[in-house]
């Protein structure tokens, strides 16, 4: 066992998009690691077997569904995580949607704001929501992209880079409460969101999300790096 690792056994960590994907890799790892895990999607039936495969490597696991782009789903998931534990000492803010792409004058203003509440301002309200139950000393991984600002990912693009500017905004905001907040780009990994973006793309090219959540592991167990990294360029995964 890595002091890391030690250091994460029997923290609570909840962990938003853990269904598929990159939360589902965090999650699995968490688990090896015997942390205690409140997870999170929209639909149940994908997320039960995440928190199977999580409680068979022994993990004490909740599977809560959360819909961001409903706030009073954002506020019943916040009024049950406070219910179910005293304290979360990780949050890993990963859930997320491409919406529509092409250049912003070509995209459906209603999807682009959907796209927008999911990746930024449900986020906001979920974090703020769960501020009361963040203790403090806890880590808050923000999962952005290469996306964020970049021409042609519209409302992704956009939320994305809200979401970095929320997570310097709440680093100096918590600061006094020694809570990390860390945006990290996991970059290219094998999920159902990098195959919707890039249809043409070899699925076997890319690695695996796996491959790539050691940087939140080690912001979860006490490290800053700083308020935004790439996890492949951290020299962690
Ligand atoms: N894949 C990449 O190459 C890549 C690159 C850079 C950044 N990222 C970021 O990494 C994170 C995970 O991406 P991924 O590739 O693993 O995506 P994914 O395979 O599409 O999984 C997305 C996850 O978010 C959940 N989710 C979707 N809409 C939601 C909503 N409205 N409310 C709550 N949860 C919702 C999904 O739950 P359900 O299963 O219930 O729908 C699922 O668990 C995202 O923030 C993404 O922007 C990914």
């Amino acid at each position: 066992m890595t002091p890391d690792d030690a250091t994460l056994y029997g923290s609570r960590v909840l962990v938003t998009g853990a269904s598929r994907g990159y939360g589902a890799a965090i999650a699995r790892a968490l688990a090896a690691r015997g942390a205690r895990l409140l997870l999170t999607a929209t639909q149940e039936s994908r997320l039960v077997r995440v928190a199977d495969d999580c409680r068979a490597a022994g993990a004490d696991t909740t599977a809560m569904t959360l819909h961001l782009s409903s706030p009073d789903s954002i506020d019943a998931l916040a009024t049950a995580v406070a219910a179910a534990v005293p304290r979360l000492e990780g949050v890993v803010m990963n859930a997320g949607v491409l919406g529509p792409t092409g250049p912003l004058d070509a995209c459906d203003p209603d999807q682009v704001a959907r796209a927008i509440q999911v990746d930024m301002l449900g986020q906001a309200r979920l974090l703020t929501r769960l501020s009361p139950v963040i203790a403090d000393g806890a880590g808050v991984v923000l999962v952005t992209s290469g996306a964020a600002g970049r021409p042609g990912y519209a409302g992704y693009a956009l939320g994305k880079a809200g979401l970095e500017a929320l997570g310097l905004m709440l680093r100096e905001e918590w600061a006094h409460r020694g809570i990390r907040v860390v945006a990290i780009n996991p970059g290219p990994v094998r999920t159902d969101m990098r195959a919707q973006a890039h249809p043409q793309e070899d699925p076997a090219t890319v690695p695996p999300p796996s491959e790539r959540v050691a940087p939140v592991l080690a912001v979860l167990a006490g490290e800053d790096p700083g308020p935004r990294v790439q996890a492949a360029e951290w020299g962690l995964s």
